[in-house]
């Protein structure tokens, strides 16, 4: 597995100490958390749903009592959340207001390649691009960010990033929490100076040592007697997390990257590489009203270092209405989400090709070159290797969602038992993916979504033909 799970000691719940800031000091879990906004169709036809976006910077209150200048889709960080259906086409008008060249890429979509977002074409400053996404794939959480060839990371850093939150019939049918009980937590870092603004610099991990969820630092959110659907999303440059509640109380994990697994798992924590997404159920009926719990990140504040805080939260009793409150939820049918993709799949392919992509070996991207092609159609067995002996790296695909086939020797974790395009890979463990390439043909990259990395070279590209 991932990480070893047998004995894992809960972690000892250090008192939140005040966090130097800025010139002040932020007393963790004082800051409400908010709930990206949902963003309004300019337009709405049989077939499709018309936006419009803006990227321009903004001076946000990140800290209390402080701006920071941040980079917006609309003004908000995150910026505002598309929510798609299954077969319903969407168009995004963005315009970029930054002053700088940007691109737009929906991580986790089926998008041909010219909305990729991935290219070297850009959105001049000024300029305006309108990007297509077909929603021709399974409900997933998903999302966007900036994708500008060598400024992806640092434009995501500054604030680029917004969920997109593709739903259809089977996810829709199934009885999970919904409404304000469907909760997304956007987890990042950032290293803030004196004046509460961002510094950005290459690879500086360990000065990112200010914890955002939803946009809000180390935030409270208080929470209902009765269960929670999260949707955790890492859009952090380069840390991951491990999370863990302070009393070790047990999380089910429901979903990752490519949409609901087969079947829940229940673990003590979960991990989340950058670009990773993991949902979950978490069901806070099992606190007394009045109780506070702290989710903790195992790998932080700083990378691989000491237990850190994320957020806190706050139990109050329940309130009527809705389906909530145990038993119907409980009821998680196995095999609903999963089953008629996997079908699919086996239906319409046969042949499997194998390789050993270069993307962790020491060649650096050069967006002239393709790295691999392969024939349309077909299904390939991937093997992903980190050569480094120490830094665990990841490894993201665009325009698929594959199956981890296996970790070194053995299984994959159970909670990446169902689809993904994002997957560590730790040093000395090549995992193993299979993909199937039967949507959109030409030009896609993948990489290490550690987007410094990325940002540095750590991409590659292939061409489906
Ligand atoms: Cu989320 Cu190529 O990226
Ligand atoms: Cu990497």
């Amino acid at each position: 597995g991932l990480v070893e799970r047998s004995g894992a000691a809960p972690a000892a719940a250090a008192p939140p100490a005040p966090v130097r800031l800025a010139g002040g000091t932020l007393t963790p879990f004082t800051v409400p958390l908010t709930v990206p906004q949902t963003l309004r169709p300019v337009l709405r036809t049989a077939t499709t749903d018309y936006y419009s976006v803006t990227m321009h910077r903004r001076r946000l209150e990140i800290l209390p009592g402080t701006r920071t200048e941040v980079y917006t889709y609309n003004g908000d960080l995150p910026g505002p959340t598309i929510r798609a259906t299954s077969g319903r086409r969407v168009v995004v008008r963005q315009r970029n207001r930054l002053g700088m060249p940007t691109a737009v890429h929906l991580h986790g979509g089926a998008t041909a390649p010219g909305d990729d977002g991935s290219g070297t074409a850009t959105i001049p400053p000024g300029g305006e691009r309108v990007y297509t996404y077909p929603n021709q794939q399974p409900h997933a959480t998903l999302w966007m960010h900036d994708h500008t060839h060598h400024m992806e990371a640092e434009h995501l850093y500054r604030g680029l990033s917004s969920l997109y939150l593709l739903s259809d019939r089977t996810e829709a049918a199934l009885p999970l929490p919904r409404g304000q009980f469907d909760v997304p937590l956007v987890l990042r870092d950032a290293h803030l100076d004196a004046d509460a603004q961002l510094v950005w610099n290459m690879d500086d991990a360990d000065n990112r040592t200010t914890l955002l969820v939803n946009g809000r630092p180390w935030p409270r959110f208080e929470v209902q007697a009765r269960r929670y659907r999260f949707r955790l999303v890492n859009s952090s440059n380069l840390r991951f997390f491990l999370l863990q509640f302070a009393d070790a109380a047990e999380i089910t994990v429901i979903g990752s990257d490519g949409g609901l697994l087969e079947a829940p798992v229940t673990v003590p924590y979960v991990l989340l590489s950058p670009g990773e997404r993991v949902e979950v159920v978490v069901d806070f009926s099992r606190y007394q009203p009045g109780t506070s719990v702290v989710l903790h990140n195992l790998m932080g504040p700083g990378p691989f270092e000491q237990v850190g805080s994320v957020m806190r939260f706050d139990v109050v009793p329940a309130r009527g209405g809705g389906p909530q409150l145990g038993a119907a939820e409980a009821a998680y049918p196995a095999g609903a989400a999963d089953a008629d993709r996997t079908a699919h799949r086996r239906a319409a392919h046969g042949r499997v090709r194998h390789r050993a992509p270069g993307v962790h070996r020491r060649k650096v991207f050069d967006p002239a070159r393709i790295d691999t092609t392969i024939a349309w159609g077909s299904t390939e067995e991937w093997t992903v290797t980190n050569g480094n002996v120490f830094m665990p790296h990841n490894f993201h695909m665009h325009l698929v969602q594959f199956r981890v086939l296996g970790r070194g020797d053995g299984p994959p974790d159970p909670t990446e038992s169902g689809l993904k395009d994002t997957v560590v890979v730790w040093p000395g463990q090549p995992v193993r993916l299979r993909a199937t390439f039967d949507t959109w043909r030409g030009v896609y990259p993948y990489h290490c979504h550690m987007v410094d990395h990325s940002a540095m070279g750590m991409m590659a590209r292939m061409k489906i033909v």
